[in-house]
């Protein structure tokens, strides 16, 4: 398990906000209640906590009865702090269009879309779902519906409608507020049509806001749908903010499951806020002058915690773009960074390996040298494409933060910290304020050098605090061996300096590209088809998504399989559930490997297409 480890110039010890980690962690240790206490103070509250954290394993309630909203402190608490002309967003477009939001502008906007949605009959409490391309408006949203307290629901706008209407029927979200359509890769993707498909069948929506970017404008369908320029412009410009409870939830995000429908994963306000601000601090570092690029979409956690919230919280300024890493070609995030000056570059390994694949003489064109930390996150960054992203883009001197987390953590867990020796492959070992270990299926630790288990042993802010509307499968997930420690269903083994290397999941979810996509879902999308009668679906080791999505089809009687048929059932998948869950490779087959119980043994036929042994098959049906 050695390798290279490259050790921090020393000037990053100096920026590094945590000076020691051991000494942090010890700080932590000896107070976990005093640690969080001193973070949490350095944000504005309305009413003060009880407690700071109620543990009744499995629930966990932080700062108890304490009241805040989020918005006051990414906003008013910079406005009255010197950053009120301070850049909060820099948004740039394909045809290189430049949109800049400074904190008095988005506090401006995000107060009266507020009363916006306050004018629809939002009120505090209600779920609002969000179907938006990555523009500042997505923000304005976001922070709209948290300004008066009602919970927002973020669904990636690459999604297709089937997906989108559980999404807005599980959240049984009020009011979906979206856009006319998407830019993409020198096109333009509709959206309206996609939400008008997913309202079908959710009768709790009264009404579509809609964001019109095009000429000419797009109809509205009368008393159904409004426009979302229009719904701020008639409405008083003063919101102040609501005082919500910390345990009050502040969004529901959906996660792929293992088994059936996505999770709505319930986050509350106040531990949320604690641990969104902490990592953003602490372990991304950033800071005043930094101009900070996370390039994960709003639609999922990364895109929450540390696209929106995080560097809101510390009063960063945002960098956010419609461009994709190679359109027009893949040297343009490159020459985005030099032309802005971007200083900490958040992305994922998917990305940076297709970076190295187009080579190193892409970057080489652009001046990188604005740039003073990077970062990663979604699935394992192999070591190939660590020293790839160290050498060629942090020319021998960035740090770079492999960090592992989850919708469900809400916040970074572990990582090498800045100023910490960093060891390619590894994440890193658990931040100040994680208590995680490798275990076994009992519970216990395994040996270094041993895979095992990822469990996480002590509750912490920014836990999921409920999956919505189902506490089955809450409990579900802080019941790991014999001390029911919070199971993240991550594989991983540790070394002997307690650094953490994840070796991807060890249930039924599939990371393709960093995105996780439910083998469940896939199944029934394609068992939705009227010529399928079975199928399966297994994640297959790919050099640049990490995993593909190959699914195995079992036809109904009489149906001959055709090329054609293939196209069909992708296509198929692609309308229900969006692109990103749709099956790179597809096999007609006569049966399919199950359980006694009739459960498919999707590990027996990712081994057989491995050729690799399938291990123990005891329970196969004959
Ligand atoms: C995987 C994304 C290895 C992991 C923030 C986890 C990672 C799942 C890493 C959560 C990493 C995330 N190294 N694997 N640095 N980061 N993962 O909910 O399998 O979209 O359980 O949250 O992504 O994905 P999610």
């Amino acid at each position: 398990m050695s390798g290279n480890i490259y050790y921090p110039d020393s000037s990053y010890k100096e920026t590094a906000k945590i000076h020691n980690y051991s000494d942090k962690y010890q700080e932590f240790t000896k107070d976990p209640d005093a640690f969080w206490r001193r973070i949490a103070s350095d944000l504005l509250w309305f009413e003060p906590w009880d407690q700071v954290r109620v543990w009744d394993h499995p629930f966990a309630r932080w700062f108890t009865n304490a009241k805040l909203n989020i918005t006051y402190n990414c906003l008013e608490r910079h406005l009255n702090n010197d950053r009120r002309n301070k850049v909060a967003i820099c948004w740039v477009g394909e045809n290189n269009r430049e949109r800049i939001l400074t904190y008095y502008q988005l506090h401006k906007d995000v107060m009266r879309f507020a009363n916006g949605l306050k004018s629809l009959g939002v009120t505090k409490g209600d779920r609002v779902c969000i179907y938006m391309p990555a523009i500042p408006e997505m923000v304005v949203a976001m922070l709209a519906c948290a300004r008066i307290g009602a919970v927002h629901t973020v669904v990636f706008a690459g999604y297709g409608a089937k997906a989108l209407n559980e999404r807005i029927t599980g959240s049984q979200s009020k009011v979906v507020i979206t856009a006319d359509s998407t830019v993409r890769r020198g096109g333009s993707i509709p959206l309206k049509p996609i939400v008008e498909e997913a309202i079908i069948n959710a009768p709790m929506v009264e009404k579509v806001v809609v964001l019109r970017t095009q000429e000419p404008k797009v109809g509205l369908l009368d008393d159904l749908e409004i426009d979302f320029e229009d719904l701020m412009s008639s409405v008083p410009r003063q919101c102040p903010p609501e005082p919500v409870g910390s345990e009050d939830p502040l969004f529901i995000l959906y996660t792929s499951g293992t088994t059936g429908a996505p999770k709505g994963i319930v986050h509350a306000a106040g531990g949320y806020m604690v641990g969104a601000y902490y990592t953003t601090k602490y372990v991304l570092t950033l800071q005043e002058n930094d101009l900070y690029w996370c390039t994960a979409d709003p639609g999922w956690i990364t895109g929450h915690t540390y696209g929106t919230y995080g560097p809101l919280l510390v009063g960063g300024t945002i960098f956010m773009t419609e461009y994709t890493p190679d359109y027009p070609d893949p040297g343009v995030w490159w020459r985005l960074i030099e032309e802005y000056g971007v200083s900490i570059f958040y992305t994922a390994p998917t990305a940076i390996r297709m970076f190295m694949k187009v080579g190193s003489e892409i970057p080489d064109k652009s001046d990188l040298s604005s740039l003073r930390i990077l970062g990663s996150v979604g699935e394992p960054l192999n070591p190939e494409a660590f020293e790839w992203f160290y050498h060629n883009i942090g020319k021998d001197h960035c740090p770079i933060l492999d960090t592992w987390w989850q919708t469900e953590t809400g916040m970074h867990m572990i990582t090498t910290m800045v100023g910490e020796p960093m060891k390619p492959g590894f994440a890193g070992k658990p931040i100040p304020g994680i208590v995680a270990d490798v275990v076994n299926d009992e519970g216990d630790p395994v040996p270094s050098g041993t895979t095992g288990f990822l469990a996480i042993k002590e509750p912490w802010p920014s836990m999921m605090q409920m999956v919505h509307q189902n506490e089955e499968r809450y409990r579900g997930y802080w019941n790991f061996g014999k001390y029911h420690y919070y199971s993240t269903n991550d594989l991983a083994v540790k070394d002997d300096d307690g650094y953490i290397m994840l070796l991807g999941r060890s249930d039924d979810i599939i990371i393709v590209a960093g995105h996780n996509v439910g083998t469940a879902e896939i199944e029934s999308a394609l068992v939705s088809h009227q010529s399928v009668a079975e199928a399966a679906a297994i994640g297959k080791p790919d050099d640049l998504k990490g995993n593909l999505i190959k699914a195995f089809v079992i036809l109904r009687n009489g149906v001959i399989p055709t090329p054609k048929l293939i196209h069909d059932l992708k296509y198929h998948v692609r309308m229900m559930l969006g692109p990103i869950s749709v099956p790179a490779e597809l096999e007609f087959v006569e049966t399919l490997p199950k359980t006694r119980s009739g459960k498919i043994m999707r590990r027996v036929l990712k081994a057989r297409e491995m050729g690799m042994d399938p291990g123990d098959v005891s329970t196969l049906e004959e």
